[in-house]
């Protein structure tokens, strides 16, 4: 870089987990960064809510300011970061630092998952025709790089399936419940005193952060646009210590697992607790760490493992991104935009294959075992596994299903709920993360 070279100016718009974060890399590694871009970065404005909020780092003095929208288009901005986070008025800001000609890094997954389409076409259509880049590496999964590979290093591969981890507050949960033995409620709240989860915990543990993140998964494994309204959910507040008892015996771990994958030509999109087998590499995944899978054609399996949250990890997958569209700004370039061209359909849930490890509490008599496999039979689930456990009292049997739509094994549950021999379904659990042939 020579010591003349016209610097890139920068505008953060948020300053609170990730954004204070973002600020104190600028400082600290404006050196390097200006080195690896071939030009200097100069931070010229950081929008917060409030001027006199206690701040985790020292913003340079005159660049607070409560003004997001007049500094998001300036006139002499380059790049622009949102770390705001929520839908109003982060769109309005992005779509206005682009129609200014800024390129934008954001780490906003609930924005992207919403209204991803509308930021992609603001973004072609940017500095008069020209285009600008809309780069969002840290919406999902934090410091893990896992967009970029999908968007370009997989690009000439055909993604099959993405297995993510992708909730660091809900892997925390289940983790503990599968090493204490604790119930939801318990581990839940020693997530809280640690500072795991909220105070507020519903967005985690209902699914609707991993949902967002499922859909733009999808969206880019398989070059459809998927929202997050597209995206079947199910939370974890339902899973007992008797669902996580029994995949222990059955050598699996209950995760939270966003999954996009292709069922005959169609995306399945969905976000649920399932049984993985302990072999399986996202089993190895502990405490609040994240981990995405994917499966493809030609690559086969690949794993993306660390930190999906904290103001530093994510800081540096925007960082990441800001060196990238700082270097096509220089350019006069620019990386790929929305990539839809396949417009698959997506499937409803109950059309999904999956399969069902299903707990039964039975009476110990003659004709159990077959009254059971005939309610399974009846709705044209096919049984992989049963396995018997107990006597009298506590007989039960643990059927594991090969394949079947979700309705079909949804139906086969609830015929087994209403059966005289039946004296309660204890537990139902989806599987993945196992070979299936027969389905
Ligand atoms: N935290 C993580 O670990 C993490 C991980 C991955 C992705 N993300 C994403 O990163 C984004 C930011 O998350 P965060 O955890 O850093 O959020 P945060 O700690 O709540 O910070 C939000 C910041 O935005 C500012 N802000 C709010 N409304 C504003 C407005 N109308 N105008 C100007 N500034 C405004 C706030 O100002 P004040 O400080 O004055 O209140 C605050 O500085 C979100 O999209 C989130 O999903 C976060």
């Amino acid at each position: 870089m020579s010591d003349g070279e016209k610097p890139l100016k920068v505008a953060v718009l948020g300053c609170g987990s990730v954004g204070s974060q973002v600020v104190r890399l600028l400082e600290e590694q404006a050196d390097d960064l200006g080195a690896r871009i071939g030009a200097p970065l100069e931070l010229v404005g950081v929008a917060v809510r409030r001027i006199d909020a206690p701040r985790e780092v020292e913003v340079p003095a005159g660049l607070l300011t409560t003004d997001a929208m007049g500094l998001a288009t300036r006139d002499d901005v380059d790049l622009v970061i949102e770390v705001i986070g929520g839908i109003e008025p982060a769109r309005s800001l992005i779509l206005a630092a682009l129609k200014h000609g800024a390129s934008v890094v954001t780490a906003n997954k609930a924005l992207l998952a919403e209204d991803g389409a509308t930021l992609y076409a603001a973004a072609d259509k940017a500095a008069g025709g020209e285009g600008r880049d809309l780069y969002y590496e840290a919406a999902v999964a934090g410091a893990i790089p896992i967009l970029r590979p999908l968007r370009e290093s997989l690009a000439g591969d055909r993604v099959t399936r993405v297995l993510g981890i992708v909730n660091g507050t809900t892997n925390f949960i289940l983790d503990k419940m599968d090493t204490s033995g604790a119930g939801f409620t318990e581990a839940l709240e020693e997530a809280q005193e640690l500072g795991y989860a909220e105070a507020d915990p519903t967005a985690d543990v209902e699914g609707f952060d991993a949902a967002a993140k499922a859909a733009i998964l999808a969206s880019l494994a398989f070059h459809t646009r998927v929202t997050a309204a597209d995206v079947y959910r199910e939370g974890i507040s339902d899973v007992t210590a008797a669902d996580v008892a029994s995949a222990r015996e059955m050598g699996s771990v209950v995760k939270l697992l966003a999954i996009a994958e292709l069922n005959d030509g169609a995306v399945s999109v969905r976000v649920h607790p399932a049984m993985i087998p302990r072999s399986h590499p996202l089993a190895s995944v502990r405490e609040a760490y994240n981990a995405v899978f994917v499966e493809s054609e030609a690559a086969g399996q690949l794993m993306f493992y660390g930190p999906g949250a904290g103001g530093s990890p994510t800081a540096s997958a925007v960082l990441g991104d800001l060196v990238t569209v700082a270097r096509h700004r220089l350019a006069g370039t620019r990386g790929a935009g929305e990539s839809s061209y396949a417009d698959r359909e997506v499937l409803p849930m109950g059309e999904t294959l999956t399969r069902y490890a299903v707990a039964i509490d039975v009476d110990d008599r003659a004709g159990v075992l077959a009254a059971v496999a005939t309610a399974f039979a009846e709705h044209g689930v096919s049984i992989k596994t049963v396995r018997q456990e107990g006597r009298g009292e506590d007989a039960q049997l643990v059927v594991v299903s090969h394949q079947a739509t979700d309705a079909q094994l949804d139906a086969t549950v609830e015929a087994l709920r209403g059966m005289d021999i039946v004296r309660a379904v204890s537990s139902v659990m989806r599987v993945e993360g196992e070979s299936d042939e027969h389905g």
